[in-house]
Parts: structure tokens; sequence; C-alpha cells
């Protein structure tokens, strides 16, 4: 199956990603772990992204269009995959379709705005193995430590509540239009996002049919 997991910044993308992907046994990509993660590693791309991710703003279309031509050529995307934080514009769609890359299902999660900038404030991440946690709703058993890997637990720069706000503009502004782009095609399906995580991850496998 190919899927694309749509939604505000901080609605669960990432999280309810992680839990089909392991159900279907199949890749998420997510463009942003790939280019926080070249961030980290000092890269070209990486370097290049960083002040647009720190302010909120996307990344050139070009430079995530790369990005993602380059991951799903790789062998293990052969039996499907799923898309988290791709595309985040109509460039990217178009890109996609013109890739020939035919997509089964897009979910949509919905979460209201005031929901997402609390929930921020709670995330903390894994820098080393790219676990996330919520210091409520999905804290680590290991306190400030990762309960997957053991390494210290941070907070993510674009997390802070002035970016959350510039990253929300930009998601109305740029890819809230998807949700027309991919209804148009017929394989839209939204999900509501709920309070507790496992009511969501219900939802989204109701949504996908596993
Ligand atoms: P990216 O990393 O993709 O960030 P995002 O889309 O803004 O999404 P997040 O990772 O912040 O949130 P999520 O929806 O995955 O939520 P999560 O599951 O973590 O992108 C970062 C940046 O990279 C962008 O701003 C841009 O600069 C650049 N970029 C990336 N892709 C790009 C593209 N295609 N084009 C251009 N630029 C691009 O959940 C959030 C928190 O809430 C967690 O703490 C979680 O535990 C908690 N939580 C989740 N679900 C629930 C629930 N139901 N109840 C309670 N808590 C919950």
């Amino acid at each position: 199956m190919k899927i694309i997991f749509l939604g505000a910044p901080g609605a669960g993308k990432g999280t309810q990603a992680e839990k089909v992907a392991a159900k279907l046994n199949i890749p998420t990509i997510s463009t942003g772990a790939i280019i926080r993660s070249a961030l980290k590693e000092g890269t070209e791309m990486g370097l290049a992204a960083k002040a647009y991710i720190e302010a909120g703003k996307l990344v050139p279309d070009d430079v995530v269009i790369g990005i993602i031509k380059e991951r799903l050529a790789e062998s293990d995307c052969r039996n499907g995959f799923i898309l988290d934080g791709f595309p985040r514009t109509i460039a990217q769609a178009e890109a996609l379709d013109a890739m020939g890359v035919s997509i089964d299902l897009v979910v949509n999660i919905s979460v209201d705005d005031a929901t997402i900038v609390e929930r921020m404030s709670g995330r903390r991440v894994c820098a080393a193995c790219g676990a996330t946690f919520h210091t409520l709703f999905n804290p680590s058993a290991s306190g400030d430590k990762c309960d997957k890997c053991g390494a210290e637990l941070s907070i993510r720069k674009d997390d802070q509540p002035e970016v959350v706000k510039d990253r929300l503009t930009v998601y109305h502004k740029e890819t809230e239009p998807l949700e027309r782009y991919y209804e148009n095609k017929g394989i839209l399906k939204t999900v509501i996002g709920q309070e507790k995580l496992e009511d969501t991850t219900a939802l989204t496998f109701r949504a996908i049919g596993v």
C-alpha cells in the first residue's frame, strides 16, 4: 500500500505512521526526519535547510522533491510505503504524480490549532533513534531518557510556541489545499484526532481497512 499522512504540524502524523508501518511492514518516509538527520550530520543539504526549519518555513520544493525521488528508488519501497510530511504543497503533489507514483490512500489527521499548540509544548524527541514522546500523553518509561535506546530526550527547536504559530500559518496556506486536491481524486479519508493516542490509532486503522 502507498499511503500519505496529511495533517497540521503536531497532528500526530509521525506517531500514527509508525503504528501503521509496523502493522503493514512497510517503511515510513518522513521528510522532516530526513532533513533533521542531514542537519545533524552537517551535510550540504542539511545546512541549507537549517534556516527554513528553525523558522518554521517550508524547505524549497526542489530540495524536498529530490529527497523523495532518491528515497522512493530504494528497494524497501517496492512493496509500499508511508509518506509522512510529503507532499506539503500542490507543487510537491504534482511532482509525485509526475514520478508515476500511484497513491492508494491519503489519511488526513484533523486536529484544531489550540490542541496543536498545547501538544507541541509537551513533545520530547530522541535525537539518537528518532522516537517521539509526550510528557503527558505518551511519556517515556525512562523519564528524561528514551525508553527505546537510553539516549537523552530533547525539545525540537521548531517546537517553541512562536515557531509553532508560524508553522500553523504555513500549514493553512500551503498544505491545507492538498485536502481538496486528494478529495478530487477520491482517495482522501479524514480521521478526527482524538485525545488518546490509541483512539486515533483505532480510527486510523479503520480508515485504512487493517
Ligand atoms: P516535520 O518533521 O514533518 O514536522 P511536522 O509536519 O510539522 O510534523 P511534526 O513532526 O511536528 O508532527 P506530527 O504530525 O508528526 O506529530 P507527532 O506524531 O510527532 O517537518 C519539520 C520541518 O521540516 C518543516 O517545518 C519544514 O521546514 C521541513 N519539511 C518537512 N517536510 C517538508 C516538505 N515536504 N516540504 C517542505 N519542507 C518540509 O505528535 C506530536 C506530539 O503529540 C507528540 O509529542 C505525540 O506524542 C503527541 N500526540 C500525538 N498524537 C496524540 C494524541 N492523539 N493525543 C495526545 N498526544 C498526541
